[in-house]
């Protein structure tokens, strides 16, 4: 079946306000994101990668939106968004720091620095602090494993990190603007 704006979302199940797929500022450019590659080769990671970069998550209500209009099983659909790191289901926060868990960075100490970020920022990898300035996550070996243990901040790899140095990093991710 041919992709009409608008035309399926009578054919969601939930209804939650502050969803992007139902605000209406929000609304067009989804439409127009998924219309735009709905008979591509591979419309579904240009579709993914799009709808995160131009809304900032995919939220399970944008999941399910985009498998009804690309006539595909919704757990296509959650299995590359829970593949890729690159996607996730909540906002993320103003900056971004990742913990880089390939094995050079697990032998360089890593733990340690989860660990001093856990306990500086009292939150947990994959939650943003409740000021929405820093979302922590994990990601696999971002190729610089002779500087490990490899922290990414906003895109930016920060190598040798040790542990005494991360309050100093907070103080300065939040000082600085973000990037995204
Ligand atoms: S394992 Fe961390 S950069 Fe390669």
């Amino acid at each position: 079946m041919r992709f009409v704006q608008g035309e399926k979302i009578a054919m969601t199940r939930t209804t939650q306000p502050m969803d992007p797929l139902y605000n209406p500022e929000l609304r067009p450019t989804i439409d127009q994101i998924i219309e735009k590659s709905i008979d591509l080769d591979g419309g579904l990671m240009v579709v993914l990668n799009n709808l995160q970069s131009k809304i900032g998550f995919l939220s399970a209500p944008m999941q399910e939106y985009v498998a009804e209009c690309l006539s595909i099983p919704v757990s296509k659909v959650h299995g590359v968004v829970s593949f890729y790191s690159f996607f996730t289901t909540v906002p993320r926060g103003k900056h971004v720091i990742k913990f880089c868990i390939g094995t050079a960075c697990y032998v360089g100490g890593i733990n340690q620095l989860i660990d001093k970020a856990k306990q500086l920022l009292q939150i947990e990898p994959g939650q943003t602090t409740s000021d929405g300035q820093i979302t922590l996550e994990v990601c696999r070996c971002v190729g610089a494993c002779s500087q490990a243990p490899v922290v990414v901040i906003d895109e930016v790899n920060n190598g040798r990190v040790k542990p005494s140095q991360f309050g100093r990093l907070i103080d300065k991710v939040r000082a600085s603007e973000a990037v995204a």
